[in-house]
């Protein structure tokens, strides 16, 4: 990431959804001296923040009378996602219902998906391109930003959205599927899928995070887009077990889960400009190749 930028950083951030994302930009924030807070739904995960000097609040999204956003949380990150089921993203409205008026955040950084485009068939996305979710998942997603962007703008707070494809890490790698010889769609049939290092969207996130960082939509992506047969047979490569059986995007649609099919049948190809040009992003890890390695046991 660029050294040189000076924005000084926030006193407090307030991350909301602190799983695995969110602990990684926790970790950055607080080596630059800020206080992290977060929303716990379980004492379980109170006592797991403390361990991370991550102070806890309680609260949990779908229950709004348990939320209270702190009146000193000057950057908040929405880091959780929508449930599982319909069209709309409640816990975004209760979210936004729980921040007092008088007590307003310097800003909001919200991390959707770039399903939100939809399938273009493998053309190039910018944030200019039209959203076209094709998908429950995403047209959850794309209420959310709806709401967020909405309560913003009457709100004057300004809002970071990126638009996250896949993303993979230590920890997050598809393991299990390739060790389970489990079919994958052949690399003939494949449609364009993207990817980003855990690392990169912490670092990312954090840079969205900054006083000066300018506000708006951002696709974000390593810029290399590539295949998820490219993909599952380089973690097969990375783990030592043979590719993965090939079949057919007939075969495919009676052997695998829906929700992955839903992932296969969508092809674009997520161009990172604006993310790299206005946001000033160096990212770490610009390939698969380079951050496969980063993800050994
Ligand atoms: N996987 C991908 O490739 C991908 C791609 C694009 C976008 N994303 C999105 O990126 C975001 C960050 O990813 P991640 O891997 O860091 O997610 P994660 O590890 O699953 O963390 C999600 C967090 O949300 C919290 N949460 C869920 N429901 C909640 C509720 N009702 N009230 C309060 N907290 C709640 C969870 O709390 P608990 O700890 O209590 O469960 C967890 O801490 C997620 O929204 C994810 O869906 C992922």
């Amino acid at each position: 990431m660029n050294e040189t930028r000076q924005a000084p950083p926030p006193p407090e951030v307030f991350i909301i959804g602190c799983g695995d994302i969110g602990h990684r930009v926790a970790e950055l924030w607080k080596q630059r001296g800020t206080r992290v807070r977060a929303l716990a739904r379980s004492e379980e995960r109170a006592a797991e923040y403390a361990q991370h000097g991550i102070d806890a609040v309680r609260g949990d999204l779908d229950a709004p009378a348990t939320l209270k956003v702190p009146a000193s949380a000057s950057v908040i990150y929405f880091f959780a996602p929508p449930p599982t089921k319909g069209t709309t993203d409640p816990r975004m409205q209760h979210f936004l219902g729980a921040i007092s008026p008088s007590a307003l955040p310097t800003r909001i950084v919200y991390i959707s998906t770039s399903g939100v485009y939809g399938d273009v068939q493998g053309a190039w996305v910018t944030e200019e391109s039209p959203t076209n979710p094709t998908t429950d998942r995403s047209r959850r997603r794309l209420d959310a930003e709806k709401k967020l962007r909405a309560w913003c703008d009457q709100h004057e707070v300004p809002y970071v959205i990126l638009r996250v494809p896949g993303i993979y890490g230590p920890g997050r790698l598809p393991i299990d599927v390739v060790k389970s010889g489990r079919p994958i769609l052949r690399e003939s049939e494949s449609g364009y899928t993207n990817r980003i290092h855990a690392d990169d969207l912490a670092a990312i996130c954090v840079r969205a995070g900054e006083a000066d960082a300018p506000p708006g939509i951002y696709n974000v992506s390593d810029g290399q887009p590539g295949t998820m047969a490219q993909y599952f047979k380089a973690v097969a490569d990375l783990v030592g077990v043979p590719h993965p059986p090939e079949v057919s995007l007939e075969e495919a649609r009676r052997v695998l889960s829906v929700e992955m099919m839903s992932y296969l049948t969508e092809s674009r190809r997520v161009n990172n400009n604006k993310m790299i040009q206005r946001l000033g992003i160096g990212l770490s890890y610009p390939a698969l190749s380079d951050g496969l390695p980063t993800c050994q046991a």
